[in-house]
This record gives C-alpha cells, sequence and structure tokens, in this order.
C-alpha cells in the first residue's frame, strides 16, 4: 500500500512517519513536507534510509505540483497532517493558514478524488483536526463528535474549514474519508512555540516563563504517541465518512500545568526547589483566547478500545528528560529565525 503522509517533518508527522516506517515494512510511506519553519527533517533520522521510506519537499497549496504528484505515484492512502498549527501566528499572519489549511487540503482532495474516482474500494483520505473548531467550553461540559462547530481563531476557523471540505467531498464526491479531531498535544520534537517545550526551553535558559492573562485557561493533555497510536488504530480501522474525538481524558488549568512542570524541571536539573516558579510572568492576554478545551472521547474509546497509554506525569517525565537530553536539537532551532519570532511575539 503506498500511503502519502503530510506534515511528516513536524512534531506529530514525525512521530506518526516513524511509527509507520518501522511497523508496516509492507507499505510505501511517502512523506510530503514544505519544511516551513515548522519542519525539521532531524526529526526523521531514525527512518531516513529504511527502504520502505521517500522524502518529498514540497507545498500542499501548489495544486499543479499536488496533481502531478498524485498522477505520479498513484497513493491508495492520504493521511494529511501539513498545516500552519500555531494560534498566535494565525493572530498576526491569518492568510498562510487560508491558503496552506484550507486551499491545501482542497489540493490533496481534489487530487485524490481524481485517481480514486473509478475505484474507491480500499482508498482512504484521513484528515488529522482539531478539538478547537468546536470553539471554547465554559467550566462544564466536553466537546463530543456533535459540538456545533464554532472556531474563535483564524487556525481554528481554518481547520473548521478544511473539516467542512472534507465531508463535503464525502457527501458530494463519495470520497472515503475519516477526520479527527484532538486535543493539545505534548511530547518530544515539540516546536518551542507551544506552551509546554517553550516553558522548558525558558527554563533551561532561566529566562520568564510568559503566561498569557491570569493562567486560568483549560487545555486538555495528550501524549503525541497516544494520538499517533490513535491515528494509525483509525486509519486501518475507523469507520467510513466518520468522526471520531481524540482526547487524553485529562484537563489542566495552564497555571497548574506550569507549577507541575516548574516543580518537575528543578529536581530533573538539580536547582532549588521553587526557583522555576519564580520564572513565571504573567502578560498580557491572546486576543480571543479560548477559555477552556475538554474532549470527549469515549466513542473511539467504546468503538475501537483506544486509550491513553501513559498518565500526563509519566508523559510529561519523558518529555522533559528528552529536551535537557537533546539540547543541540532546541540549540538548533532556538538561533536564527526563532530569535525573531520570539523577540515580536513577546516583546523580550
Ligand atoms: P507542526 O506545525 O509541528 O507541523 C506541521 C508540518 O506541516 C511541518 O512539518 C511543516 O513544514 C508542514 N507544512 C506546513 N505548511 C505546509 C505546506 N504548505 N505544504 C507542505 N507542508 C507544510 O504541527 P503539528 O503540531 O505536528 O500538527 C499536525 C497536525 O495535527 C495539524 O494539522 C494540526 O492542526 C493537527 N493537530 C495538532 C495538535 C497539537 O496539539 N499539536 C492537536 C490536534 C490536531
Ligand atoms: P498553545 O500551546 O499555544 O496551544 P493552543 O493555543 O492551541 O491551545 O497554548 C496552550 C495554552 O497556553 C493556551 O491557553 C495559551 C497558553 N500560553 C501561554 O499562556 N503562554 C504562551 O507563551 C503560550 C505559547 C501559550
Amino acid at each position: 500500500m503506498k500511503i502519502l503522509v503530510t506534515g511528516g517533518a513536524g512534531f506529530i508527522g514525525s512521530h506518526l512517519v516513524k511509527r509507520l516506517v518501522k511497523k508496516y515494512p509492507e507499505y510505501l510511506i511517502f512523506n510530503l513536507d514544505a519544511l516551513t519553519y515548522a519542519g525539521n527533517i532531524e526529526n526523521l533520522r531514525e527512518v531516513q534510509n529504511h527502504a520502505n521510506y521517500k522524502f518529498i519537499k514540497g507545498d500542499i497549496s501548489n495544486g499543479i505540483f499536488i496533481e502531478n504528484l498524485f498522477n505520479s505515484y498513484q497513493f491508495e492512502g492520504v493521511i494529511h497532517l501539513a498545516a500552519e498549527s500555531h494560534v498566535d501566528r494565525s493572530i498576526s499572519n491569518p492568510t498562510v493558514f487560508v491558503k496552506t489549511n484550507v486551499l491545501g487540503t482542497v489540493n490533496l482532495l481534489n487530487s485524490s478524488i481524481n485517481i480514486w474516482k473509478n475505484d474507491l474500494k480500499n482508498k482512504r483520505f484521513y484528515h488529522v483536526s482539531t478539538d478547537e473548531v468546536y470553539g471554547s467550553l465554559a467550566s462544564k461540559g466536553l466537546f463530543n463528535e456533535q459540538t456545533p462547530y464554532d472556531p474563535k481563531s483564524p487556525y481554528s476557523a481554518s481547520k473548521a474549514s478544511s473539516d467542512h471540505f472534507v465531508r463535503a467531498y464525502g457527501k458530494t464526491y463519495n470520497m472515503p474519508y475519516v477526520i479527527s479531531n484532538c486535543s493539545n498535544n505534548y511530547g518530544e520534537f515539540h516546536f518551542p512555540e507551544k506552551l509546554i517545550p517553550l516553558f522548558i526551553n525558558n527554563i533551561i535558559n532561566s529566562k520568564p516563563l510568559p503566561l498569557y492573562g491570569d493562567g486560568n485557561y483549560t487545555r486538555d493533555w495528550l501524549y503525541v504517541k497516544d494520538h499517533v497510536n490513535a491515528i494509525d488504530l483509525l486509519f486501518h480501522k475507523g469507520k467510513n465518512h466518520e468522526t471520531y474525538n481524540i482526547g487524553g481524558f485529562n484537563e489542566y488549568k495552564n497555571i497548574d500545568l506550569v507549577r507541575l512542570l516548574c516543580k518537575k524541571m528543578d529536581q530533573k536539573l538539580g536547582r532549588e526547589h521553587g526557583s522555576s516558579e519564580k520564572l513565571i510572568t504573567f502578560i498580557k492576554d491572546r486576543p480571543g483566547h479560548d477559555k477552556r478545551y475538554a474532549v470527549d472521547a469515549n466513542k473511539i474509546n467504546k468503538e475501537l478500545g483506544w486509550k491513553p497509554s501513559i498518565t500526563f506525569e509519566e508523559g510529561l517525565d519523558k518529555t522533559i528528560e528528552w529536551y535537557i537530553n537533546n539540547s543541540e536539537w532546541l540549540e538548533s532551532i532556538a538561533s536564527g529565525k526563532y530569535k525573531e519570532y520570539y523577540k515580536n511575539q513577546y516583546n523580550r
């Protein structure tokens, strides 16, 4: 089976590609990635020489390129992760989110249906999406698969739009698809612009920890390898034309999460208890900041038996240890353009 993974040099995509290449030697895994600031080919070093793996550099928003690629390789499955993924960047530059997340998805849908339309059997377009499409929750309730879409940031609006396109192609062209909407991931190889890796990097470097607003915002956190387990399962066993929510059953207020992170970092770095917490700095809130995300992941649990394999504390320990032991990965990112982004975003 020839499978195209898009965005396979990013955080979740690189974990997924490594899993698929190693677990399914009978598959050919093609990794298409534009290598934007978020893509890092180094993330794939352990599979780069495998016979069933091929990297292709390219931009999903280029329709002609995508069409030629599909005609050449005749992929049988697509797992689509390529996206602009950071809410703060979507606030300062929304247009690229439309280009990649909406137009890029439509290009992939067009080219998939073009080569599949005469034989839809054993074909699958798997669209990886986010719980942020559902908007924001008050202190009670959970997002389930029936929750109406109510995106609040340019990022979530672009992902919501791409989800609608996938479903529309299902209805209009009978495109065989599965969509999953997952909560916040964390783990190894996470770009240090999102909360957990940014704060780990800043603690290592004794820099301020910029917490938006009062820090009383809630997210549901899932270890990235558990998300990858779910994607693997749904790609093979999810029902056609269905949506599945994926989550960690693990809600944390930002301030509580950051305090836990600080405590663990002090222990692992051998620093005096309380020293990392002193770095917490409350800063101006993110515009339109979603108050709370929380996912009801019971459908995938009941239908397919999926559940997170490790606790948040275990996952956080593994993550912190990886960043401490892979300082050169962090350092190579944190030089160059990242410095410019950091200065613009945090005025420091
Ligand atoms: P990421 O930003 O780490 O990686 C995105 C990858 O896509 C990068 O390798 C980048 O180079 C590539 N890319 C960007 N624009 C491209 C383009 N035009 N053409 C080809 N490649 C392009 O993102 P991530 O955190 O790994 O997220 C992957 C997917 O999962 C996204 O679709 C995201 O919306 C979704 N998701 C992420 C989370 C999370 O917590 N990170 C949670 C739920 C869903
Ligand atoms: P983030 O990792 O950007 O994910 P998302 O916005 O997609 O949920 O942010 C997670 C939470 O952490 C969110 O409530 C915003 C907050 N946050 C901060 O307080 N400071 C920061 O510097 C960042 C990046 C995030």
